[in-house]
């Protein structure tokens, strides 16, 4: 049995062939040259997913198939491959791949693809990624290996604490997805910095709660008014001034704190309403390593 992944449009498949043409210029360097040649790589999916997906604005697979010629196939095929898929079909491949996981169901289908590729060195983690990988960050011996990690949860899945193990390495590229439009723009109202759960949760995403001079500004007339009342409460009397792009660079002067480099290019990915859902970021953490990577990201965000 297949399970079907529903999630996505076009947006996806924008993401994953820019992971995609990464993975390929990666693992071309680490072949070729002889320095980088002694490293063992890995290849780490912290929101594996199912291996394949199917999207709710493509037509299904089995109505293609009655008229594309072989060539068409190819592209309707790698249109539903998922991030753990594409990664295992590279070559050369990676010397490991590291795929987690928190949904059973969607562990089985790893397990199903796994299968699929017994020459590869797969292991499958049926775990919350935040946890797993800050341990395995620290675990690791980073004189002997490289990795690209790639974190594409639906929301704000990722803690801060994760990014800063992952930065704490020196030894890994990482491709993050911040959840912009989809999360963090509706959680920031507009008449007051919000309050509730969702500061708290902010500010673990972010690792400081620096964004809220970010993202808001005293209201003039509301802190007059606010004077006048006897209120102590310190969320009013704000208006938002963020915007998509305000917290993209937000996230990206964050991710500058720990990493040693951020692609000054990002890719913002948008909904068919022409919304931005998503903005995919990439940052290195090794220092001998960055600036090359940083530019074939770059070329890679703009093309
Ligand atoms: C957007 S999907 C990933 C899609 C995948 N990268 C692909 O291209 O096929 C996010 C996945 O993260 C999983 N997930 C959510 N929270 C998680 C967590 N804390 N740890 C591990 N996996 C998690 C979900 O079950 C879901 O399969």
């Amino acid at each position: 049995m297949h399970t079907i992944h529903q999630f996505g449009g076009n947006w996806t498949q924008e993401k994953l062939e820019r992971l995609q043409k990464y993975l390929r210029a990666y693992m071309s360097i680490f072949t070729a040259n002889p320095w980088a040649r002694r490293y063992t790589t890995y290849y780490v999916d912290a929101f594996a997913g199912t291996g394949s997906r199917t999207s709710p604005d493509s037509s299904p697979a089995s109505t293609l198939s009655l008229f594309a010629d072989q060539e068409d196939m190819k592209e309707v095929k790698r249109f539903y491959d998922g991030s753990a898929q594409i990664a295992l079909e590279l070559d050369p491949p990676f010397e490991r791949y590291v795929f987690i996981e928190s949904n059973p169901q969607f562990t089985e289908e790893l397990r199903n693809l796994k299968a699929r590729f017994e020459d590869r060195n797969v292991q499958i983690v049926p775990q919350d990624s935040n946890r797993f990988l800050q341990a395995w960050c620290h675990s690791m011996n980073w004189q002997h290996s490289r990795a690209v990690v790639f974190l594409d949860p639906y929301g704000m899945a990722v803690d801060w604490e994760t990014i800063e193990a992952l930065a704490a390495t020196k030894a890994i590229d990482l491709w993050v997805l911040l959840p912009v439009g989809q999360a963090i723009n509706r959680m920031l109202t507009r008449q007051r910095i919000p309050d509730g759960a969702w500061p708290d949760k902010l500010t673990r995403f972010f690792g400081t709660d620096a964004w809220k001079g970010s993202f808001y500004r005293a209201n003039q007339q509301s802190q007059q008014q606010l004077s006048l009342l006897p209120t102590d409460d310190a969320q009013m009397g704000f208006e938002k001034t963020a915007t998509f792009e305000s917290i993209g660079s937000f996230f990206s002067e964050r991710l500058s704190t720990v990493f040693e480099e951020v692609a000054e290019s990002s890719l913002v990915l948008f909904n068919s309403k022409n919304v931005p859902l998503y903005q995919l970021f990439f940052a290195a953490a090794n220092p001998r390593g960055a600036p090359t990577a940083v530019k074939i990201a770059n070329h890679i965000l703009r093309g």
